[in-house]
């Protein structure tokens, strides 16, 4: 085969997924999961009646339409209407996708050249990396520094060049479990007008906000016509294997999203985008109690951490908790993290594998807490051995 390295440069260093390395340990270890973010029961028993009487009924077994099926488009116009008061056009203005990360990637592809900058909040969610560098553009991070991870907005500023063309923004945060603020959203959407930029919001965890309320970016003054907000149902719904994903913005968006989408996937879960649409559609009794079910976990985790002497960084928003090791005398969490499985049978993530400036991020690691309380007491209990 020659000396030319099979895997090309763009993707040379991503290797495999650092989610993909510690589920495998967790499995050959037997040990408690609390790395990927996946909960450990499944969402609302009436949804999954809905996709398995959809796929009986024979809809969507088929391909289904390119942009995804009428009613749950739909549905995703009306969530946003009924949540945040955006109103899209079902037809013209969202997109059905394989998962966030298929419209994160269809997005980044889609509105990217060769050479463009893309500033993102460092750590990353690991496919940003790879979807930019994909799309042969070049992430510029905005490093989000403990204790509080807030974005410095000067810095923001001071990295905007003539080449930038896009801002990644996630809200809630992962893994830092940010939530950005009206103010700091506000500035950055200023930024972006002024400077005509392209924002992607990915806003997967928008239901899982336990201080303030989840503002998307794209409500703000000259934001709809430059933003690509994006969800999924695996977060909100509690099935993160239905892959079913969304975009909302304006038209021109949306059909540059959807032609890069197009030749990823064309289509996927047929007879899931029925179910979801039954799902953005349950009461605000729903959406409620998933939250304060979180919090509650939350906090039993953030404790238990506290309590085994972790450094805990208390989340405002989404399923996961960062911790920084220091307080055990531990330095590097990659390390520890490919260590703790052996030692005390729990599993995390070391956040450094999201960050270019490593220095910023190799103490910390992180938790997940979607998981049952009896197993994140014996996580605890496990880790408190340390
Ligand atoms: C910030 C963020 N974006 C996107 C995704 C991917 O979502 P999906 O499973 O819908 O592709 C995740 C999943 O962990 C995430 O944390």
């Amino acid at each position: 085969m020659g000396t030319r390295p099979l895997l090309n440069r763009r993707l040379d260093g991503l290797g495999t997924t650092i989610f993909a390395e510690m589920s495998a340990l967790a499995t050959a270890t037997g040990s408690i999961n609390l790395g990927q973010g996946f909960p450990d029961t499944d969402g609302p028993r009436e949804i999954a009646q809905a996709a398995a009487d959809a796929v009986l009924s024979g809809r969507g077994n088929q391909y289904p339409p390119g942009p995804g099926i009428p009613e749950l488009r739909t549905a995703v116009a009306e969530h946003q209407q009924r949540f945040y008061g955006l109103t899209y056009d079902p037809d013209t203005e969202v997109l059905v996708t394989a998962g966030a990360t298929e419209a994160i990637a269809a997005a980044l592809l889609a509105l990217l050249e060769p050479g463009d900058e893309v500033i993102a909040f460092e750590p990353f969610y690991d496919s940003y990396a790879a979807c930019i560098a994909m799309a042969g553009a070049t992430r510029v991070p905005l490093t989000l520094r403990r204790p509080t991870f807030r974005p410095d907005l000067d810095e923001l500023r001071s990295l905007i060049t003539p080449r930038t063309r896009l801002l990644l923004i996630n809200t809630p945060h992962n893994p830092t479990g940010l939530v950005l603020t009206p103010a700091e959203l506000a500035t950055i959407a200023e930024l972006a007008v002024e400077h005509d930029l392209l924002v992607i919001a990915d806003e997967v965890y928008e239901h899982l906000v336990f201080s303030g309320a989840h503002h998307p970016i794209a409500a703000l003054p000259g934001m709809r016509e430059r933003t690509v907000s994006i969800s999924s149902a695996g977060k909100t719904f509690s099935f993160t294997g239905w892959k079913v994903g969304w975009v909302t913005a304006a038209a021109p968006l949306v059909a540059a999203v959807r032609t890069a989408k197009q030749y990823l996937t064309y289509v996927s879960a047929g007879p899931f985008q029925y179910a979801v649409a039954e799902a953005l559609r349950l009461p605000d009794s729903y959406f409620e109690t998933f939250r304060t079910d979180l919090a509650r976990k939350r906090d039993l985790l953030s404790d238990g951490l506290t309590a085994a002497g972790f450094e805990v960084f208390r989340p405002q928003g989404t399923y996961f908790i960062t911790t920084d090791i220091t307080p055990l005398g531990e330095k590097d969490g990659l390390e520890f993290c490919r260590s703790l499985p052996e030692r005390c049978g729990v599993v995390a993530i070391p956040n450094v594998v999201f960050y270019d400036n490593t220095d910023a991020g190799r103490s910390l690691i992180r938790f997940t807490f979607c998981k049952r309380d009896d197993v994140l007491s014996e996580a605890v209990a496990r880790l408190r051995q340390l």
